[in-house]
């Protein structure tokens, strides 16, 4: 049976989006299922008292720019811990500063869109800056850190590029323009002084959609996130308290051979349908597919070999991930996805992806070139920056 949809409210009022933004205040928001337009109220997922960061639950803004730092490797123990805190104090007023600037330069009354308007009338907004710390740091500076922080195990046919990988800390910045991001990354790089260097940056964007709105589409064309869990399902699976982890994977797609696949075949791979996302037996974009419910001829309607099979929580005893993807697309040979996903423990990545190894037809047209896992802090609040928890 179809799951029956659970109509989320899951646009924050204006003002939390700002001060989530800044990742200084509350977050209320809640999972990306039933995007809808901004209606203020919280979803039943929101809890007033939570200090979670911005962009994780947030709606997906139109851009993406996931910058990953290295420690300075003369930094260790608590010096080491003592200069990274620094850092994190200049993030986090920076981040809030952004916020104000962005509120107070504002032309007009948005509305609670969730938007600001930028000085001259650019659209900035909805910028949202989200941290984690990646496996290597914790015991290099002498912190305890959650079990389920570890590096992903390797997994049949990536070709990584090391200098995609890892990295100490991660941000995650998306906003609804590339200058915003791009402006907010080199305040972030400046701040971080010789503490912390660049070590890979990877930009993304949502492929424009023929509906307009709605749930984004990939570069092979299919809606991307439609089975996205609810609010409840986000307290249970992707929140650990006001933490969570992100997963990053730069996935190359190879997608002129997909194209030329008939689109019945392309249907086949992925389990949906190519137009509207829903599940091939019937229903509509937000229904679960059920990978084994079979034809009146005892014929699997999803094929065994389909990604949303082998992706399905059914597998992982109910266990699921947000994903907020973006494409990336760098130069005419290079293009894929950014996959970006939040989960409670990451071991749920690793369980997914080694099926799609073994038993997904899409991973004929998919390969993970970069890749990286970082514990997402809770967020800030007054009087406790950034990194608080961890650092102390
Ligand atoms: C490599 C490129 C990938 C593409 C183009 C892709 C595309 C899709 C599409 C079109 C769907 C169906 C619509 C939806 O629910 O969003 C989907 C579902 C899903 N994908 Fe992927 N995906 C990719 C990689 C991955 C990876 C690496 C994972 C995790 C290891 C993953 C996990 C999932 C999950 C959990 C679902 C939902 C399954 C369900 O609840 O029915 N995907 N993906």
């Amino acid at each position: 049976m179809p799951k029956a949809k659970n109509a989320v409210d899951d646009t924050p009022t204006r003002r939390s989006v700002l001060i989530a933004g800044a990742g200084i205040g509350l977050t209320a928001t809640a999972c990306t299922r039933e995007a809808r337009p901004p209606a203020g109220a919280p979803g039943p997922g929101a809890h007033a008292a939570r200090r979670r960061q911005a962009g994780v639950t947030t709606p997906q803004q139109a851009t993406a720019l996931i910058l990953a730092y290295d420690l300075d490797p003369a930094l260790r123990g608590t010096a080491g811990a003592r200069e990274l805190k620094a850092v994190l104090e200049r993030w986090t007023r920076a981040l809030a500063e952004t916020r104000e600037t962005a509120e107070t330069q504002q032309t007009g009354d948005t509305g609670d869109t969730g938007e600001a308007q930028e000085a001259g009338g650019g659209r900035v907004a909805r910028l949202t800056a989200t941290l984690g710390v990646g496996p290597g740091l914790p015991d290099r500076l002498g912190l305890r850190a959650p079990d389920a922080l570890r590096d992903l195990p390797s997994f049949p046919g990536d070709r990584l590029d090391p200098a995609r990988c890892g990295g100490d800390v991660l941000v995650q910045l998306c906003a609804d323009s590339a200058d915003a991001t791009e402006a907010t990354a080199a305040t972030l790089t400046r701040l971080a002084g010789d503490t912390l260097s660049p070590r890979w940056r990877q930009g993304g964007f949502l492929p424009p959609s023929p509906d307009g709105g709605g749930t984004p589409r990939d570069l092979l064309g299919f809606k991307n996130g439609s089975a996205n869990p609810t609010a409840e399902e986000c307290e249970r699976w992707v929140w650990s308290g006001d933490a969570t982890y992100l997963v990053v994977r730069r996935v190359h797609l190879r997608v002129e051979d997909f194209a030329r696949l008939a689109v019945h075949r392309q249907e086949e791979i992925v389990g949906r349908r190519r137009a509207t996302g829903a599940p091939l037996d019937g229903g509509s974009e937000h229904d679960d597919v059920d990978p084994l419910a079979k034809d009146a001829q005892g014929r699997y309607t999803t094929p065994p070999r389909s990604h949303v099979r082998a992706a399905s929580p059914r597998l992982d005893d109910g266990a699921r991930m947000l994903r907020r993807s973006y494409s990336y697309a760098d130069g005419p040979t290079d293009q894929g996805l950014l996959f970006l996903a939040f989960m409670r423990d990451p071991a749920l990545f690793a369980r997914v992806q080694r099926r799609m190894a073994a038993q997904d037809d899409l991973a004929a047209f998919t390969q993970a070139r970069g890749s990286a896992v970082a514990y997402v802090l809770p967020g800030a609040g007054p009087g406790r920056p950034l990194g608080a928890e961890l650092l102390g």
